[in-house]
């Protein structure tokens, strides 16, 4: 099956370009920013229409494209617009009809109030980030394209941005205060890696909405989890509350897993041990 990766010099289009390699035939095309390898700037109609010619025929395209940078977008609301929503407006409307696409979206689309937010819950993004993540969900939905839209939660391996800080801070004997009335649901680097494999293959028909997400924790558990698996024990780990704080807007951005689990017909191991695993692990 030929794999389109676009998208793939960022951080989750890297991890799939080395994680699908060895199963699927990939091409991964990066984007205007990258000087290596193939890219394509998707904010150009005529680059992606040169783009379908040279790479036809394609099964499946796989969108990590996007600008995932929430204070700047707030700064910068037309940049993120461009990236995040002319990108797909242009994807759809030369390979719409051509292939599956696979598209990926965020938690940030909902309101983060309430928390465990299922696929088909309605949206209430706060940030200029999750609207115009929303609005590329909208721009899917309408068009004639198969595939899925896959909304993921903070992927993890030992480089990801939280994670790289605890170990950062611990090394250097550093507290680390964590929020405890924060709520996510992350989800390891690996199985977000398996659970997209499973998808490919069971792509057909209609377009779906999908939650790859773990299991819900606070920053604070997952702080300490983390730290207990990387040093034996969470004594830099000190619990913070975000209403005294007042930084974070969002309580409970947590999504809900179980309609994807049962669809891809997967089993996502407990937190604890997706962390165990991913704080060994070498890139
Ligand atoms: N990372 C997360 O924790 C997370 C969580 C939820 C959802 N997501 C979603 O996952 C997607 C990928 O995120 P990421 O963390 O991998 O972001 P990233 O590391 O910032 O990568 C963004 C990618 O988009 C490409 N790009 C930007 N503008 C482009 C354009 N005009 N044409 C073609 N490609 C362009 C970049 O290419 P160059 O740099 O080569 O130009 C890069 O490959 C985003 O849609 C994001 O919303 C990520």
């Amino acid at each position: 099956m030929r794999v389109i990766i676009i998208g793939a010099s960022g951080y989750i289009g890297s991890i799939l370009s080395r994680g699908l390699g060895p199963t699927f035939s990939i091409l991964e095309i990066n984007g205007p920013n990258t000087r290596s390898g193939l890219s394509v700037d998707f904010t150009s109609l005529p680059q992606v229409d040169e783009f379908k010619k040279l790479v036809e025929p394609i099964d499946v395209i796989i969108n990590c494209i996007g600008f995932k940078d929430i204070n700047r977008s707030e700064l910068e609301p037309d940049l993120a617009y461009r990236i995040n929503v002319l990108t797909v407006k242009n994807l759809l409307s030369i390979f719409s009809e051509h292939c599956n696409i696979i598209h990926l979206s965020t938690d940030f689309v909902f309101g983060g109030s309430s928390g465990k937010y299922k696929e088909s819950d309605k949206c209430n993004p706060l940030t200029v980030y999750g609207k115009t993540k929303l609005s590329a969900e909208a721009l899917i939905r309408e068009s004639a394209a198969e595939g899925a839209i896959v909304r993921i939660c903070a992927p993890f391996d030992n480089q990801a941005a939280f994670p790289k800080f605890i170990t950062e801070s611990i090394s250097k004997n550093r507290v680390i205060d964590c929020y405890q009335d924060a709520y996510y649901s992350p989800l390891s680097v690996l199985h977000f890696v398996k659970m997209m494999g499973n998808l490919i293959l069971s792509l057909e028909g209609a377009l779906k909405t999908l939650h790859f997400s773990g299991e819900r924790i606070s920053r604070y558990h997952f702080a300490k989890l983390y730290s207990e698996s990387l040093v034996g024990n969470s004594e830099l780990i000190s619990p913070i509350n975000r209403e005294k704080t007042n930084l974070l807007p969002m309580s409970d951005i947590s999504i809900d897993n179980h309609y994807t689990l049962q669809f891809l017909k997967y089993a996502l191991p407990p937190i604890k041990k997706q962390i165990e695993r991913e704080v060994r692990f070498e890139i």
